[in-house]
């Protein structure tokens, strides 16, 4: 029987509530399909930080380095200063584990969850590469005379050819693999960020690899036009980390809302992360009123990364008929308790199951 370690860090806020449930629609599918998850859980985040001081001590990341793969609940708290724990926490696994893709498919499942007039499940299917360990995010930054007017505040944006070569390569791959438009979109700023111009050239070199694959490009600030105005134009899309992070939040919103989207930090073949997109949402925290759905799918997300396609689909349809079975409200906050979603996941995957 497979046998898969994953390190789980419930985290701040909503977290911890997202990540039991996602774990208990984990655990039955390792049941159902024939696989075993051994989790570690660690007590990482702010309010273990405010009681220890102690963020991601080393011997823990070492744990976490050598195993199947990690999830991360959600991270960020207002006591703390900005950024601390996301960059303690979060942005130390993506850089130290070299997590170059986050893969944040943006996919409808129900009409009724489209803030856009007259889009369908047909018309949003799309995923989006975001380049994760360089650009805006690699941490080159400065500040001189800090706190006089004559402060001067500045952060490198860094692109590696490398870099930007594995995430576009992975861009291509993907569409082929999906097999849907085969196209894949670029979506940067070359036109005031001249440092783009490295994707500019990178993506056309790789792209003459790829014939079978039709290629697009758009500037960000027109791409997030595109995805309110015309979202089925998009398959696979390739960008820079900042872009990436900006765009898949309004993604999320196209596809029903920071309650269903869902992202992995992978780098194939070695120790990847999955996450729900949405934050720790503080004011939510502990009132069993949060949507575990995004959570349940990054689950779903990870048992696809580790291998376990069948458990994976099936946790997504599981996801899929209750919602369209409307039995769930909505993926809204307060929509439904917390564990009470969780519950409803868990029999539609019995359902599911039984029919694979
Ligand atoms: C995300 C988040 C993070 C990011 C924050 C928490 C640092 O917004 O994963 O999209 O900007 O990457
Ligand atoms: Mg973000």
């Amino acid at each position: 029987m497979s046998a898969y370690d994953i390190a789980v860090i419930g985290g701040d806020g909503i977290g911890p509530e997202v990540t039991r449930e996602c774990m208990k629609v984990v655990d039955a599918a390792a049941d159902v399909f024939g696989f075993q998850v051994r989790r570690t859980e660690y007590p990482f985040g702010s309010e273990h930080f405010l009681a220890t001081g102690e963020i991601f001590p080393d011997a823990a990341f070492e744990e976490v380095r050598g195993m199947s793969a990690a999830y991360l609940g959600a991270i960020g708290d207002p006591r703390l200063p900005v950024g601390q724990i996301e960059f303690g926490i979060i942005a130390k696994m993506r850089f130290e584990l070299d997590l170059y893709i986050n893969l944040r498919p943006i996919k409808l499942y129900d009409e009724r969850l489209c803030p856009l007039k007259g889009k369908t499940p047909e018309d949003v299917d799309m995923i989006i590469i975001r380049e994760n360990t360089e650009g805006a995010y690699a941490g080159m930054h400065g500040f001189c005379h800090k706190g006089s007017p004559l402060e001067v505040a500045t952060q490198t944006m860094v692109y590696t050819r490398e870099g930007v070569e594995r995430a576009v390569r992975f861009a291509f791959e993907l569409a082929r693999e999906r097999n849907k438009k085969k196209q894949v979109t670029l979506i940067d700023k070359a036109n005031a960020v001249r440092a783009h111009d490295l994707w500019t050239r990178t993506f056309a070199e790789v792209a003459t690899e790829y014939p079978d694959i039709k290629t697009e490009h758009a500037y960000i600030d027109a791409a997030c036009m595109w995805m309110i105005k015309n979202p089925e134009w998009f398959d696979v899309a390739v960008t820079p980390n900042l872009m990436g992070d900006i765009i898949t939040d309004l993604g999320a919103m196209v596809q029903g809302g920071m309650g269903i989207a869902a992202s992995g930090n992978i780098h194939p073949g070695r120790v990847s992360l999955f996450e729900p997109i949405h934050g720790s949402a503080p004011k939510h925290a502990g009132k069993n009123v949060a949507s575990p759905v995004a959570a349940i799918l990054a689950g779903s997300m990870m048992l696809d990364y580790l291998g376990q396609k069948t458990a994976a689909k099936a946790i997504e349809s599981a996801v899929i008929e209750l919602l369209r079975s409307e039995r769930l409200k909505g993926v809204s906050t307060g929509a439904h308790p917390t564990n009470e979603v969780g519950d409803m996941v868990l029999a539609e995957l019995r359902t599911v199951a039984a029919k694979v």
